[in-house]
């Protein structure tokens, strides 16, 4: 969801590595060949999903030891590039489109045979300026809309599983939220955006992804009206992706999570945890650590019992990498590495998960 921008990522980056070590134990190897409780990929796809998957942002290309990880298939099945598809990389001027940051990552997944979930279509922020400022009547609005998708859909043709076609379109009521499409188009902003994203590319599968949709609730059921409102139109949707941004000690319970996705599935949709992560309230412990091993695993079970629920996608796998400590002050500590490349206890709670252990 709200990442880091490309920049921002680099002075994280810089500023994690003056962090003194973590307090847990550095259980696990990882990128590594060898099977063990680290290749989640290889550990998810013999539990029966389709992948176990990682955002990966542009500023960590460079990281060897990042690259290692994050492109080695047993481990992650399955890369989402964390910001570069989004509007404000990939059309910076109306009609001029590029598709750099994007294809850095999408090539080195694709080079090593791992899947694609691409993200995101149209979203309320990283907007480029000329599209917030520029005062486009509905019509035009639409025609932007619909250029945009189809050149983005177009040139990555191929080689997604799934698009985010719309991101974050609802307020914590279920209601609309407020945003440049809204305004001027109108809600038929959605169905203009998947009709567009169907026709680019008839294979994709096509998407409507959001946060606080994990369990039962007023959210949950305004993604649900989308996804009707969608096939009472006949527009294709496929999925819905619950990005699942958690607090550990907060998350929803393994069974509120079961409910909910039932409630997606019964609609004919697919599921999947589009970006999962678990911050800590800092100070860290052990004890608030093995919650966050907890929460993680619980996730991770309720996506593998739940046959429609096709895979799991952490929101990155490195504290250095995370959105967490710079958008939710006083929290971090999220993802599954620490500065150090050490696996903490959520990788072999998640292993012993896939492994059908727990
Ligand atoms: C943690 O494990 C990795 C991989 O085996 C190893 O390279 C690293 O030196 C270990 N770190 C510590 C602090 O023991
Ligand atoms: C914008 O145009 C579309 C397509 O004609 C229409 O469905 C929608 O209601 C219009 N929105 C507004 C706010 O007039």
């Amino acid at each position: 969801m709200r990442s880091l921008s490309l920049a921002v990522g680099v002075s994280l980056l810089q500023l994690a590595c003056a962090f003194p070590a973590p307090p847990w134990p550095n259980t696990t190897a990882v990128g590594d060949a060898k099977a063990g409780p680290a290749d989640l990929n290889d550990l998810a796809k013999k539990a029966g999903k389709m992948y176990f998957g990682t955002a990966v942002d542009n500023p960590q290309l460079d990281d060897k030891q990042y690259t290692d990880i994050a492109f080695n298939k047993a481990v992650f099945g399955q890369v989402t590039p964390a910001n570069g598809q989004k509007y404000m990389y990939t059309e910076r001027s109306r009609g001029t489109y590029s598709f750099v940051e994007g294809d850095a990552v999408v090539d080195k997944a694709t080079a090593a045979g791992q899947l694609l979930r691409c993200h995101a279509l149209l979203w309320y922020q990283q907007l480029p300026n000329w599209l917030t400022t520029g005062n486009f009547d509905n019509a035009t609005l639409i025609t932007i809309v619909q250029e945009h998708i189809t050149a983005e859909v177009q040139h990555y043709k191929g080689k997604c599983y799934a698009w985010d076609v719309v991101n974050e379109a609802l307020n914590e009521d279920g209601t609309m939220r407020k945003n440049v499409f809204l305004d001027t188009i109108g809600p038929s902003y959605i169905p203009i955006a998947f009709a567009a994203a169907a026709a680019a590319d008839p294979d994709v599968k096509l998407y409507y992804n959001d946060y606080n949709i994990e369990n039962p609730g007023a959210k949950s059921t305004g993604a649900a009206n989308i996804v009707k409102d969608l096939q009472a139109r006949k527009i294709k949707v496929d999925g819905v992706g619950m990005q699942a941004h958690f607090i550990a000690g907060s998350s929803p319970s393994y069974d509120s999570q079961l409910q909910n996705m039932k409630n997606f599935i019964a609609l004919g949709v697919e599921v999947a945890y589009t970006e999962l992560d678990v911050r800590i309230t800092l100070p860290n412990s052990a004890e608030k650590t093995q919650q966050q091993a907890t929460d993680y695993a619980n996730a991770v079970k309720a996506c593998v019992v739940t046959e429609k629920c096709v895979g799991i996608t952490v929101w990155d796998f490195w504290d250095p990498a995370s959105w967490v400590p710079s958008t939710f002050k006083g929290t971090g500590d999220a993802t599954l590495f620490s500065a150090g490349f050490e696996a903490k206890p959520a990788v072999a709670s998640i292993a012993q998960v896939l492994q059908g252990t727990t």
